[in-house]
């Protein structure tokens, strides 16, 4: 999987992402041969700098964050596509001046007018962006390369947040879909890009062993949980107002709920694939109670591993009064025969116990189970466990009898761990996804009609919510999150994990 002639633009260059993300995962593809020489990159922004101040400013960010070695040659042959265009989303002249800069990476590069606009821009700005892309024919499909005969491709790669509720999914989606063909607009969500996340189809769909067990009939409940140990820092201008549930759970949680629950696909072409996402998705229930099924909470300021730290609200540049959740924990149930009935817990939340994400699936006890054992209530709760992140891998619970003279039952787990199993290593999610968006493969990069039923599920929370006067619940750092989140549980009898 190489990929062919074309030009990657950064919108949004300068940002965060850009940075720690982006750019080295370019890197990384072109150090592991991924990239063709005839491949430019163009970076958007405000900045007033040259081509030059470009190159040396992405070469730091390239030196301290590529997952591969830095490598002058490989730098060089990169770098020698880099261009840089000045300029505000909706100036004019900068796309004029876009527009020749591409142009000059095909005479030169042989880029062969293949173009992926890449957006990692607030939402606000989309429309402004698609609308001047359009008006100044850099987005066109119209034409045929009259050397190749082909039709050169044009790419539009979205960030979330995809809107902040329904109604403003679909205006967004309007917007970037008038511009831009279907089935060429690509939705970063990087979970999907993770390793253990496409391995979750792998454990369940190339082993017999699962399959017959994963249903209501068997299956107890599901946890799926995304703990960050990190607090929100120098963020507040994205987070705050928007939340864990909207920053994390109506993307992130909901797609690995989706790849959890969803029915075997007929393949692994993008249209099966995202046909029962989408399927699960629209067969998620919104609680009839929503203030029973969900849990809040906001970081204090206090201790962490030895450190002390700041509280969400004391963060510098924060709204003292903000009700921005940093914690939020979401019951919900699936209407098909396969899951009647079993609780889906989701949960994420910062500065947390430790960064873990992981779904686990909590097996229904064996019947008239003959042990006993003084280790918990859950002794003899089966689990498979996909640890998402660190330590990537997956482990099965069971229960086994204790070394010694007694018949002593307890439970142990089997462990599987990439770094034991595996030599070869996991390329980073950007690095797959961008690689992805040039061949032109859609499977991991979620559909509109995903993206809405998302937020179907998550506006009733989120207006529920809304409709609070309190603040959210404060939790201590380093904790596992407010005391609501687990009488969320122990209401159903259960606990939640402790990764
Ligand atoms: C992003 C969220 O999508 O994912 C961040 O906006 C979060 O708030 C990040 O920190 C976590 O990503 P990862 O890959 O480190 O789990």
């Amino acid at each position: 999987r190489i990929s062919g002639p074309g030009t990657l633009i950064f919108f949004g260059v300068t940002g965060d992402l850009a940075r720690k993300k982006l750019l080295p995962a370019v890197y990384d593809l072109a150090h592991r041969g991924l990239l063709p020489t005839s491949f430019g990159v163009i970076g958007f922004g405000r900045r007033d700098w040259s081509h030059e101040e470009f190159v040396a400013e992405a070469r730091t960010w390239v030196e301290e964050r590529a997952r591969t070695p830095f490598d002058e040659d490989v730098w060089n042959q990169l770098a020698g596509g880099f261009r840089f265009v000045t300029g505000g989303f909706d100036d004019d002249d900068a796309y004029e001046r876009l527009g020749e800069v591409l142009q000059e990476l095909d005479d030169t590069r042989g880029t062969g007018g293949n173009r992926a606009f890449y957006l990692s821009i607030p939402p606000k700005a989309f429309e402004a962006v698609c609308g001047k892309l359009s008006e100044h024919g850099l987005a066109d499909q119209a034409w045929e390369d009259p050397e190749t005969g082909q039709q050169p491709w044009r790419r539009v790669v979205i960030e979330k947040p995809f809107g902040h509720d329904l109604l403003s999914a679909r205006e967004l989606n309007d917007v970037v879909e008038s511009v831009f063909r279907p089935d060429d607009v690509f939705r970063i969500d990087h979970y999907l890009g993770k390793e253990t996340v496409q391995n979750l189809l792998a454990l369940r769909f190339a082993n017999r062993l699962f399959e017959p067990l994963w249903n209501a009939q068997h299956v107890d409940h599901v946890q799926i949980t995304m703990a960050e140990d990190i607090g929100i820092g120098g963020r507040a201008g994205y987070y705050d107002g928007v939340g864990a549930a909207r920053d994390v759970i109506q993307n992130h949680l909901l797609q690995l709920l989706a790849l959890t629950a969803m029915e075997e696909p007929v393949g692994f072409t993008a249209d099966d694939l995202r046909a029962e996402k989408e399927k699960v998705l629209s067969a998620v229930k919104v609680p009839a109670h929503i203030a029973s099924a969900c849990a809040r909470g906001q970081y204090a300021g206090g201790w962490q591993g030895g450190e002390k730290v700041t509280g969400y609200l004391e963060e510098e540049g924060f709204d003292p009064h903000s009700t921005t959740e940093t914690f939020a924990a979401i019951r919900l149930e699936i209407a098909t025969r396969r899951w009647d009935g079993v609780p889906f817990y989701l949960r994420a939340g910062k500065r947390l116990g430790r960064r873990v994400t992981e779904i686990a699936v909590v097996f229904k006890k064996a019947p008239n189970l003959l042990f006993h054992d003084n280790s918990g209530a859950d002794f003899g709760q089966n689990a498979v466990v996909i640890r998402v992140q660190p330590d990537e891998g997956a482990t099965l619970r069971i229960a086994s009898k204790v070394p010694g003279t007694q018949m002593e039952v307890r439970d142990v787990t089997m462990d599987f761990s990439y770094g034991s199993s595996f030599t070869e290593s996991s390329p980073e999610a950007y690095e797959r996804l961008i690689l992805d968006v040039l061949l032109g493969e859609p499977p991991l990069f979620p559909r509109h009609a995903e993206v809405e039923q998302s937020w179907r599920i998550l506006d009733p929370f989120e207006e529920y919510w809304a409709s609070l006067t309190e603040q959210p619940e404060p939790y201590a750092p380093g904790s596992w999150g407010p005391d609501s989140a687990h009488l969320l549980l122990a209401k159903d009898g259960r606990t939640w994990r402790r990764p």
